[in-house]
């Protein structure tokens, strides 16, 4: 069974990152939209997304909400957010049966990795396994994730 591979992007870097992984690993893509998209201005933006996280808020999805299905393992990715996944990710989470599936985090970012994002899938997905998973920077080299996926391919598959 081919992995799922779901995403949101704001600015398309961590679109770019999920488009790549579903090349290496033959993967089904799909992408999280929220209703109403975040401000094209950068310090809106921030304002509105730590208005939403500080309130655990679960904006209304345009696309993305439909059932996983047999997918068994599922890479879900993000840019990081004041640390975090962005919300229209959390409202994936919780409008999404995930349980008994594998969980593969991926983000981009712009200087600090995953923050807590690890601690916050896994208390979002108490009933999924959700591994170590993959942060990077914009201007990654394909080179390096196609390394990290074939050296983690066999782990992620069991
Ligand atoms: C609202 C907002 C908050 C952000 N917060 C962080 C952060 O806390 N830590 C970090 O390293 N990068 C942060 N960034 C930078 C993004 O994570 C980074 O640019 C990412 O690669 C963008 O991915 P995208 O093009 O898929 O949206 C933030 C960007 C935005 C717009």
């Amino acid at each position: 069974m081919n992995p799922l591979i779901v995403y949101y992007s704001y600015s398309g870097i961590t679109k770019g990152l999920a488009e790549d992984i579903a090349l290496i690993t033959d993967g089904d893509l799909r992408e999280i939209e929220p209703e109403e998209p975040y401000s094209f201005s950068y310090n809106t933006a921030v304002k509105e997304v730590r208005a939403q996280i500080e309130k655990g808020y679960c904006p209304p999805l345009r696309r993305g909400v439909e059932s996983v299905g047999d997918a068994e393992t599922i890479f879900i990715g993000s840019p990081n957010w004041l640390r975090t996944f962005a919300p229209p990710v959390l409202s994936f989470l919780r409008s999404v049966d995930l349980s008994g599936k594998t969980i593969i985090p991926f983000c981009t970012h712009g200087g600090g990795g995953f923050g807590h994002m690890l601690e916050d899938y896994r208390r979002e997905c108490a009933t999924s396994d959700v591994r170590e998973g993959i942060a990077l920077k914009g201007g990654y080299s394909f080179d390096e994730l196609q390394g990290w996926l074939e050296a983690n391919a066999r782990s992620l598959a069991t």
